[in-house]
């Protein structure tokens, strides 16, 4: 397995594949890893002559300082897990420095105000963070197509917005959530959860299933009402929000309309780790 912890050397190692133009896949990841993050390793694996996973825990999409600090690092693991599915994988894991050189800050994006629901409306500044790392990386990476998770689709839906507005050249690929066998969307911060509390995580899931269903019967409100009152009765699960919105605009519903696609999204406090998941409703 070959890890490079310097944009430089990955370019010059990267320069022949450029220039023969062979396709390259790239994963980015903040590691920890986990099946989730290796079904989007595997899909480019299968899909490209090169696949670069990167590991850097952007420090500029953090807008809580302890989530930074407690956030799991744990490379060697990592590489081991890569392992599993080529040890013909380049890593790409560089420190703060490489990536920011001394300006740890975010560009300021527009991004057509899907930055400013759901996640956005709860982590400031977390979307520029988010656009800052994507775009310096992809820059350097120069993929032919990189893989990103439904489990954070705003940030899936945010990318292919980066992607179009710079005329960057690169396909985004949305991928299926992995989850636990108990529904829990696998997360690196799950680590970070008691195994009791793993197990009560289960029902932001079944309460997502729960949307689905009744979202064909009745209204996207009355829908997210039940899911309200339900997350009440749950004292160790502590709600942040729930929102039924347009795939595309990421806007709150305010009537079914048809040919539009619309998702649940959750964000729940459990043992004050933020969990986030979403599921597709039609
Ligand atoms: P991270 O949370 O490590 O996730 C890396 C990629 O794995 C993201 O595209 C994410 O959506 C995907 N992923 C995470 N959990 C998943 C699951 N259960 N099933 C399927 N895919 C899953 O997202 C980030 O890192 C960062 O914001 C990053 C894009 C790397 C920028 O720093």
């Amino acid at each position: 397995m070959l890890v490079f912890n310097k944009k430089s050397e990955l370019i010059t190692f990267l320069e022949p594949f450029f220039a023969q133009k062979k396709t390259i896949g790239f994963v980015p990841t903040m590691g920890a890893l986990h099946l989730g993050h290796l079904s989007l390793l595997e899909k480019s694996r299968i899909e490209n002559d090169l696949t670069v996973m990167s590991i850097f825990v952007n420090p500029t999409q953090f807008n809580n300082p302890d989530d930074l600090e407690k956030y799991p690092r744990t490379l060697e693991k990592d590489i081991e897990k890569m392992k599993m599915v080529s040890d013909s994988i380049l890593v790409y894991a560089p420190s703060v420095d490489d990536i920011y050189e001394k300006n740890l800050n975010s560009e300021n994006f527009d991004f057509d105000g899907l930055e400013f629901q759901m996640e956005g409306k709860h982590r400031p500044g977390h979307f520029d963070g988010v656009g800052t790392i994507v775009k310096k990386l992809l820059e350097i990476v120069q993929p032919t197509t990189a893989y990103f998770g439904e489990k954070d689709f705003q940030q899936l839906q945010i990318v292919k917005k980066l992607v179009k507005k710079h005329h960057l050249n690169v396909t985004i690929v949305g991928c299926p959530i992995f989850r636990e066998e108990n529904g829990l969307a696998m997360s690196s911060r799950n680590e970070r959860l008691s195994n009791e509390a793993r197990s009560k995580s289960a029902f932001i899931y079944a309460q997502l299933q729960l949307a689905k269903l009744n979202f064909k019967r009745i209204s996207p409100q009355e829908t997210i009402q039940i899911l309200v009152n339900n997350f009440e009765k749950q004292p160790d699960l502590q709600l942040e929000y729930i929102e039924i919105a347009d795939e595309e605009t990421l806007l709150t519903i305010e009537n079914k309309e048809k040919n539009k696609k619309y998702r649940a999204f959750i964000a729940v406090f459990v043992e004050k780790i933020r969990l986030i998941d979403n599921i597709a409703l039609n």
